[in-house]
């Protein structure tokens, strides 16, 4: 079916808007992309985009989902929160999956993309993992042509991992850190947005579930010092004891604004956050991930902000 509309929930994330560079470069008079935001300046990245309309919205609001909804040929879900309450993950992960699949069928819209995570599960070791397991149900349950997508972690220009350890290892000599060993398989922002732009072509994956992960699995010491050696501040890492842990991450909960770490993201990181194999992958896609090598020291040098190269060095690998 050609596409004429694509609604984005979440359009103007860091997925987003990988997403919408990647729709609008490859299909070039193709679909206009809906990208709803709580706030316009949340969205400043994608106002200079051809065919992307960025419009203010509340998507909690059912009246304000069937008009987003209405007269597109799909939509792909990417609103998620990585802290709070159990009642926040509920109505961000839960709550708002199964009123977009009712607007859906209320408004005659079939496909949805829907961007989960690897290790989502309803009986899961934290509120995150819990949440996103029973968003995936939810929208399961609906009589949809739904393709659900699991990355590991994500990484690119703007991502929150690595841009976090390597300014943590510009301001400290020394860092601790809670869940060293824990286990990923990054995944490159440009992968998972070409994965999805390729669900969006190939009708034939709805019904499938594909597990979006990198070449490579790492543990979170071993991407902490790639973060310090790629930004030019390498430091020692001291792994920290899970009571220590814990301790860290209560203290930083109790500080001002979103956590840099919480209690829930230790109890995440409990699960290995690699492909599990048991499902489809990029390759299914035709997607070849990319090495973090290939792309995190252009975006952390110093000087190298730029997210262009992340695209020039994938053309280039
Ligand atoms: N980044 C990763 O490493 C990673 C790893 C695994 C899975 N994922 C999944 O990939 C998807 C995209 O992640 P991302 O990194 O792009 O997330 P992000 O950068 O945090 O973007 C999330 C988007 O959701 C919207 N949003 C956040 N809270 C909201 C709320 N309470 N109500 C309505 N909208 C809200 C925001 O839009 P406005 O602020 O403009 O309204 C924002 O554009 C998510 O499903 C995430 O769970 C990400």
């Amino acid at each position: 079916m050609a596409l004429n509309t694509v609604l984005i929930l979440g359009g103007s994330g860091f997925v987003g808007r990988a997403l919408c560079e990647t729709l609008v470069d490859r299909w070039v008079a193709g679909p206009r992309l809906r990208v709803p935001t709580r706030r316009l300046s949340h969205a400043q990245a994608l106002l200079p985009l051809p065919l992307v309309d960025v419009l203010p919205a509340d998507v909690h609001d059912d009246a304000t989902l069937d008009r987003l909804v209405a007269g597109c040929d799909a939509v792909v879900n990417l609103v998620a929160i990585l802290q709070g309450s159990e009642a926040a993950f509920e109505a961000v992960h839960v709550t708002l999956p199964r009123r977009l699949a009712a607007a859906c069928q209320r408004q005659g819209v079939r496909r949805l993309i829907h961007v989960s995570a690897l290790g989502a599960d309803p009986q899961g070791p934290s509120r995150y993992l819990r949440s996103k397991g029973r968003g995936e149900a939810v929208l399961r349950e609906a009589d949809l042509d739904l393709t659900l997508l699991r990355p590991s972690v994500i990484f690119g220009a703007g991502d929150r991992l690595l841009n976090l350890f390597a300014q943590l290892q510009a301001l400290f000599p020394v860092l601790p850190l809670a869940g060293a060993n824990a286990r990923f398989q990054p995944v490159w922002v440009a992968d998972v947005a070409a994965a999805i732009a390729t669900c969006l072509e190939r009708p034939a994956t709805a019904g499938q579930t594909f597990e979006c992960a990198g070449p490579e699995e790492a543990t979170l010491a071993q991407l902490v010092r790639l973060a310090g050696e790629a930004s030019g501040h390498p430091r020692p890492i001291l792994p920290l004891p899970a009571p220590l842990a814990t301790l860290q991450a209560w203290l930083m909960e109790l500080a001002p604004g979103e956590p840099l770490m919480s209690r829930d993201n230790l109890a995440s990181m409990t699960v290995p956050n690699v492909a599990t194999g048991q499902l489809p992958g990029l390759a299914a896609l035709g997607i070849t991930p990319t090495p973090l090598l290939a792309v995190v020291p252009g975006y952390l040098r110093p000087g190298q902000r730029c997210a262009r190269l992340d695209a020039w060095r994938a053309r280039h690998r």
